[in-house]
């Protein structure tokens, strides 16, 4: 199936997961939003995934906890390349601090950029891929969002609760044709907080997560696939 033409808005997409993944739908001939919160980093992901993709590039800060941000980066796309039919929730953070350590700030800081962000990228999201007769939101979690590890208590909490969040909004939004996946990463070399900053070797590359992500847009509109949990298949033996 083709994807050409399409246009996609991937969040946090400077680096890291999102990158990849920004890179990757370019080359599949989409058009793309980069974002992040630091506009000098979009517009060198967008110089740079111009020269390298396909598709065309479009770039627009935005930090994920200000909805009126957000509301701004959905308009932009519609401006740019004429409609929005693909989401990608990459944008995400942590704190790897026990409860006791952990400022309030830091708390707001992970829930609302992992979680609270994620429901206004969809809010907006949403009316505008209605009229287009359909669409496709991909939210990126974490086997985070099953398992809990001590000093991990916001974290989990964040991707605990976009795990149900995802769940519901799938059951809410197939009958219009939007489609809501959502991939749960282990460890990915990425310079993810605290997680990914050491290349350790086995972890996932970022490259695939998008290739997933592809994979997923490119599948049966008849089918879809709500969860998917991603390992590296041979994690440092404890
Ligand atoms: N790396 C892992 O091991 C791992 C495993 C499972 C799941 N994940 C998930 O994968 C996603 C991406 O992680 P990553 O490893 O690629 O992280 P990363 O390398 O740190 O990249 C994070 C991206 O998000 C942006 N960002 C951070 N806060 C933002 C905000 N408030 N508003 C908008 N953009 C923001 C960053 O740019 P700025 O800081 O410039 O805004 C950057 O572009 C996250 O949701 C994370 O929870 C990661």
């Amino acid at each position: 199936m083709s994807l050409a033409g399409k246009v996609a808005v991937v969040t946090g997409s400077t680096r890291g997961i999102g990158r990849a993944i920004a890179e990757a739908l370019v080359m599949e001939e989409i058009s793309v939003v980069i974002s992040s919160r630091h506009q000098p980093d979009v517009d060198k992901a967008v110089k740079s995934l111009s020269q390298r993709g396909r598709g065309k590039v479009a770039g627009i800060a935005c930090d994920v906890r200000e909805y009126e941000q957000v509301k701004e980066l959905m308009e932009f796309a519609v401006t740019a390349f004429g409609g929005l039919d693909i989401l990608v929730n990459n944008a995400g953070t942590a704190f790897m601090r026990e409860v006791a350590d952990l400022t309030p700030r830091e708390w707001r800081e992970v829930i609302d950029t992992n979680l609270t962000g994620v429901f206004y990228g969809c809010r907006e999201a949403i009316p505008k891929m209605r009229s287009r007769g359909g669409g496709y939101i991909i939210n990126i979690g974490s086997l985070a969002g099953v398992n809990a590890h001590p000093t991990m208590a916001a974290y989990n909490a964040s991707k605990f609760g976009l795990l149900g969040f995802s769940e519901a909004l799938f059951q809410e939004v197939r009958y219009d044709g939007i489609r809501v996946s959502h991939i749960m990463p282990g460890s990915v070399e990425t310079g993810f907080r605290g997680v990914g900053e050491k290349k350790v070797g086995w972890a996932i590359l970022p490259e695939d997560i998008a290739e997933m992500v592809v994979s997923l847009l490119k599948s049966n509109p008849r089918t879809m696939t709500s969860r998917i949990e991603m390992r590296p298949s041979q994690p440092k033996k404890r």
